[in-house]
């Protein structure tokens, strides 16, 4: 027999298929049973009756456990009421490994209980949505660039300095004779990549050793991070807003079904699929912030809470430039009209949900750099290589880096992005 998978099946009705899946759930009426069946792409109500399925059959039906996989052959039927348009009419089933005392069931569990049982939580409708929409927009990441001649530069996981500052490094012993770090983001290699290749970006799992318990903050994440020569700041910026509107607008087209699921308000999202995105500045954000009664003075860096009560004035994400530079990283080109503050732009996302990208231009001239890494107490050694970018044939050039997770998070409108990842970690998390 055919077999078919749930989302295709309304172009089957009136045929004889096969589903393979998984028991979802399962009511009867005596003489009737209805199975919920699910098999990664949907679910499926599935109809027995005593007469089409014989007697021995029908008995079974009625005593798998949830999660029991199983295959069941039937007739399409349609049905509008019935959430994929179309169910199945039953003519025999097949138990291919039974389940009992499925420990997920439908009554409400604690977020620590799911947390431990994450690899069956996977299973359920809203962990299922909100993985497909993470799914939609690494897919079109990768679409966006490839689409604009960018190349895929990957870069290495395991590195002998930091990026990102070294107060949240993951630290190795790397054969008993030096550390190495686990990488806090691809960006110097995206860098080494641009000047070879025009346009790249990297594409990988990032780690920060946080101690901060919020609901943004993972220790393992996938960033994503576009680096082009012969660019600045604006061109950046320009860069960002059409990535992420990208981004947006694909989800809203292709994943709309999840999105409700989610019972995500979509009107929220339309704004951010249209361009241009607000520009301020970081005097200009604490000016805002002021008026608003936010406790803030020139030089703070931002957390949740101003991000919070910035992001509240826009209905679409909003750029904030020429932040401090004694707040952001060694790499950052100042400004030439103000070295105060770096050539550099964050994104926040609206409704609370936070920084999505990070960026900006990077020091280009050679001397301004390698004083940059000693006055941030970084050794010079293990950054030769990458001063080699300044000594041979340096240009302006620019690129940022988006959190995956965050950008999911904001997208599904989820409180906290441990739910965008399949196996979240946190400090105080490694398991499963
Ligand atoms: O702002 P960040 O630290 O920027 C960089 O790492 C740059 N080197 C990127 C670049 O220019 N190529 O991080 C970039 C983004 C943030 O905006 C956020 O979306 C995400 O990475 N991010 C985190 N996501 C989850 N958990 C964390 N602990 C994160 N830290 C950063
Ligand atoms: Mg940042």
């Amino acid at each position: 027999m055919a077999r078919v998978y749930i989302e295709e099946l309304s172009h089957h009705v009136g045929n004889e298929v096969t589903l393979k899946g998984w028991l979802a759930g399962k009511r009867s009426s005596g003489k009737i049973h209805f199975l919920q069946v699910r098999d990664g792409t949907g679910v499926c109500q599935c109809v027995a009756s005593l007469s089409d399925l014989g007697a021995e059959s029908f008995a079974a039906a009625d005593h798998m456990g949830q999660e029991t996989s199983l295959e069941v052959t039937g007739i399409v039927r349609e049905d509008k009421r019935a959430p994929g348009g179309s169910e199945l009419t039953m003519k025999s089933i097949e138990i291919v490994s039974p389940a009992t005392d499925y420990p997920i069931t439908n009554k409400e569990h604690g977020v620590a209980f799911l947390l431990d049982n994450r690899h069956l939580w996977i299973r359920s409708s809203r962990q299922h949505a909100i993985l497909r929409i993470r799914s939609e927009v690494a897919s079109a990441c990768r679409d966006f660039f490839h689409e604009r001649g960018f190349v895929l530069f990957d870069a290495p996981i395991l590195t002998p300095t930091s990026c990102e500052g070294t107060t949240n490094l993951f630290e190795l012993d790397y054969f008993g004779e030096r550390k190495a770090y686990l990488t806090q983001s691809g960006q110097l290699y995206a860098e080494a990549g641009a000047l070879a290749f025009g346009k790249v970006y990297c594409f990988g799992p990032t780690f920060r050793a946080e101690k901060s318990k919020t609901r943004r903050h993972l220790t393992e994440f996938w960033m994503v991070e576009p680096e082009m020569a012969y660019c600045d700041l604006a061109g950046d910026m320009e860069l960002a807003e059409q990535f992420v509107s990208y981004i947006v607008g694909r989800v809203l087209e292709r994943r709309s079904a999840e999105l409700k699921t989610l019972e995500r308000d979509t009107t929220k999202l339309q704004a951010a699929a249209q361009l241009p995105y607000p520009r301020i500045s970081y005097d200009e954000a604490i000016e805002r912030l002021k008026k608003k009664g936010v406790a803030v003075n020139w030089g703070d860096d931002f957390g949740g809470d101003e991000e919070t009560a910035l992001s509240e004035e826009f209905d679409r994400p909003v750029m904030v430039h020429r932040y401090p530079t004694a707040c952001k990283a060694f790499y950052m080109k100042q400004d030439p009209t103000r070295p105060d503050v770096a050539l550099c732009v964050d994104m926040l996302a609206p409704e609370g949900h936070g920084e999505i990208i990070g960026g900006g231009q990077r020091e280009d001239d050679y001397e301004t750099l390698r004083t940059k890494i000693t006055s941030h107490g970084l050794p010079l050694a293990p950054f030769e290589w990458y001063l080699d970018l300044r000594r041979y044939g340096s240009v302006p050039h620019a690129g940022f880096g988006m959190g995956l997770e965050r950008m999911t998070g904001w997208l599904c409108g989820i409180h906290h992005i441990r739910e965008t990842v399949p196996f979240p970690r946190m400090m105080e998390r490694l398991e499963p």
